[in-house]
């Protein structure tokens, strides 16, 4: 393997030529250049056009050997990891380094959504391991709480609900917001909020019940983070692809003349 990685390195010496030049001359001018094109001149030919030839690391899916932050992954492209065939860009702007640090993580998403998902299999994965149906209803099935999935796939685009699984909390509907109230008791409700107003907070709690309190009698209220739990490194691509295949196949009954 370190010798793949050798002949790697030399050929990349050769490539590296032209893609260099085309770096100084947009030096200024960082979004001449998109994330994809710099990884393809200047990272593809070690790690390779799917980002996965450098063992354990694999660049095309989002998934490092440590939790970087973006500020690390930029620190490691411009500097390299020292002692390792990983080089440095030194001429090589921050920005355009972020610009690859961006590229690289929507490949995380795009790379699940590129691949074909079983719905049967999203399914069982929805109402097994996935325990969905303890804060979402699909079909009269299920519980409130995290709102009704019965038509999602006519309103959602897979990358979407990609986000929606991987990162709960990047976009919430407005409807969808989850809100805690702490009462002059000193009880803590959390719950999706219904309604807000001058006078009085209205949720539905974890329970589903509806839930109303005098603004007066709170000691404490504001928005909550998602009670959604993303799903993490455990959960494969294909996982996530079948979960999205199930989801973007629950839609409304075609319309064969019927009344809306
Ligand atoms: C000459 C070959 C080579 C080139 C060119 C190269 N890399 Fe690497 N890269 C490596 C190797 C080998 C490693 C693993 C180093 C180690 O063992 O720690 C690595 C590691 C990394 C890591 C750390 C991954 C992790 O999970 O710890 C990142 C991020 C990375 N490279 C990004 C890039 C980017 C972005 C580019 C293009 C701007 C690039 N590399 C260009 C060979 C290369
Ligand atoms: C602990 C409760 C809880 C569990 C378990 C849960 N969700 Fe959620 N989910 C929520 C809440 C609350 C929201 C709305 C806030 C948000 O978007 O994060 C939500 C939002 C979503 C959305 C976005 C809906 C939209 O309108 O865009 C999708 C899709 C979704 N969940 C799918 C799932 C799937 C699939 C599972 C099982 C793997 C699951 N959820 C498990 C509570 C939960």
């Amino acid at each position: 393997m370190r010798k793949s990685l050798l002949s790697a390195a030399l050929t990349v010496a050769t490539v590296l030529t032209y893609p260099l030049t085309t770096l100084a001359q947009h030096e200024t001018g960082a979004d001449l250049f998109s994330g994809e094109q710099v990884f393809q001149n200047l990272c593809a030919n070690c790690h390779g056009i799917d980002g996965a030839l450098v063992p354990n690391v694999d660049l095309g899916h989002g998934v490092f050997r440590q939790p970087y932050t973006d500020a690390q992954l930029v620190t490691v492209i411009l500097k390299g990891i020292p002692n390792t065939p990983m080089p440095g860009n030194p001429t090589m702007s921050e920005e355009q380094a972020q610009l690859v640090v961006d590229y690289l993580r929507s490949r995380a998403v795009d790379s699940s959504s590129a691949l074909a998902g079983d719905a049967t299999k999203g399914r069982a994965l929805f109402e097994g391991r996935g325990d969905c149906l303890s804060c979402h209803m699909v079909a009269g099935q299920g519980s409130p709480l995290g709102g009704e999935l019965s038509r999602i796939g006519d309103s959602r685009t897979a990358g979407e609900l990609i986000q929606s699984l991987r990162a709960p909390n990047a976009v919430v509907q407005p409807n969808q917001r989850h809100y805690t109230v702490t009462t002059a008791e000193g009880t803590t409700v959390s719950g999706r909020l219904l309604n807000r107003d001058a006078f009085s907070v209205q949720l539905l709690d974890s329970s589903g019940k509806l839930r109303s309190f005098n603004n007066d009698k709170l000691r404490e209220d504001g928005f909550a983070a998602s009670p959604m739990p993303a799903l993490g490194a455990d959960w494969k691509d294909q996982d996530i692809a079948d979960l999205v295949a199930y989801l973007a196949s629950l839609r409304a009954p075609a319309k064969q003349g019927a009344t809306p």
